[in-house]
């Protein structure tokens, strides 16, 4: 039998860890966080409900070993050491990912590598039989985490990374990632009964994010896990916790523009595949000439910023006029923007109330508020 209080790791985008540590605790699991995700300890319920649930996090990881090393060699033989037939059949198709901190190690490839033979060896010496390696559509993934002196042994219960919910249509430029978005708007404190405007809202995912909480959806409903091809899935569990009461639901009022017909036919195919189109009005606007659909609500809007779209100069050019835009077409509004530009306060000529350091991959952002009042104060 297995043991029942496991160890947990959920990743996420970094800046993300506080939320996702009160996001769980409303799935009544107790976590704290560390630079990147949060650890927890609890059942398969706590790994199943986190991933059906969890708007925030990238992957569960389920804990299986921890080990000295000082070397490749100390690390094949730690996860040498480690039952892997306990854990998954030898049918499945498997893929090591090695990630480390300060680790000594010359090549962290050469650590995959042997990691990878080192899970091979320990099936061929129990059935005479090895399970082969996938890199593109794993069953299963193997997970290291290797610092200055010791290394961590994951497996991923998550498979598909949690931000891929599966309604995704096709490809937009330069959509953020649902979970970083999702952290987004719960950043913003928006409430579903207040108007929320995206009028950059290119392929809709903080719409989609937005209507999925409001509507109680959740976000891992219409995929599969990796936890399904272990050893250890308990369907009938699985069947409890997918049947357990969702969130309640209300009515948004959301409104999305873009001034790109492509980005908002790309929106408009995402939110009827999320389900949620009918609780999105979208429009094609210039933010610079969008009206207010309502006296006051939530503002929120990831510009193009020089990396992907936009040159600085074009976007030096553009911030003081949105700014303008904002503060006549926009007093009462509370509005978020997330950039990598960290000019935007400046050149944007609104004092911002807040700011939130955020990482979209590895490129540091900020999450930007600005409460418009009528005749905004100018710097
Ligand atoms: C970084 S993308 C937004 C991506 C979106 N948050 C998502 O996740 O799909 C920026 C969007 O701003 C739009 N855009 C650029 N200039 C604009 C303008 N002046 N008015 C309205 N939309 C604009 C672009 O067409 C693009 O879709």
């Amino acid at each position: 039998m297995l043991p029942q209080l496991l160890h947990w790791f959920a990743s996420c985008p970094r800046g993300l860890e506080e939320l996702l540590v009160r996001e769980l605790a409303e799935l009544g699991i107790t976590a704290s966080a560390v630079p990147g995700g949060v650890a927890f300890a609890g059942g398969w319920d706590a790994c199943y409900r986190s991933n059906l649930w969890s708007r925030l996090a990238s992957r569960i990881l389920w804990r299986i070993g921890e080990f000295r090393y000082r070397n490749e060699q100390e690390v094949y033989a730690a996860a040498r050491a480690v039952d892997w037939p306990r854990y998954f059949g030898v049918e499945r198709m498997l893929r090591v990912n090695v990630t480390a901190q300060k680790s000594p190690l010359k090549s962290l490839e050469f650590a995959t590598l042997r990691i990878k033979d080192a899970v091979v060896d320990r099936f061929r010496d129990a059935l005479g039989k090895r399970p082969s390696v996938e890199r593109a559509n794993p069953d299963v993934r193997v997970h290291a985490f290797l610092e200055a002196d010791r290394g961590t042994l994951y497996l991923d219960t998550s498979g598909e990374p949690l931000f891929k919910r599966g309604w995704r249509a096709g490809p937009a430029e330069a959509p953020l990632r649902e979970n970083l978005a999702a952290g987004i708007i719960m950043l913003t404190g928006w409430q579903p009964q207040e108007p929320l405007l995206d009028p950059m809202c290119g392929g809709g995912t903080l719409l989609a994010e937005a209507a999925a909480m409001a509507r109680g959806r959740a976000p891992g409903a219409k995929r599969r896990f990796a936890f399904e091809q272990l050893n250890a899935f308990d369907a009938a569990l699985w069947e409890r916790v997918k049947r357990e009461p969702a969130a309640k639901e209300t009515s948004p009022q959301l409104y999305g523009s873009d001034n790109d017909a492509k980005a908002l036919s790309a929106a408009r195919r995402n939110l009827a595949e999320a389900g949620v189109e009918r609780w999105v009005e979208l429009a094609q606007a210039d933010v610079l000439e969008r009206t207010s659909p309502a006296p006051s609500g939530v503002m929120v809007m990831n510009p193009p910023y020089g990396e992907r779209m936009g040159t600085p100069d074009e976007l030096a050019r553009f911030y003081p006029r949105l700014g303008d835009a904002l503060k006549q077409r926009f007093a009462g509004w509370r509005c978020y923007i997330f950039t990598a530009d960290l000019r935007l306060p400046q050149l944007i000529r609104l004092q911002p109330s807040r700011r939130t350091p955020l990482w979209n991959g590895a490129l540091e952002c900020r999450l930007y508020e600005l409460k418009i009042v009528s005749g905004s104060h100018r710097r």
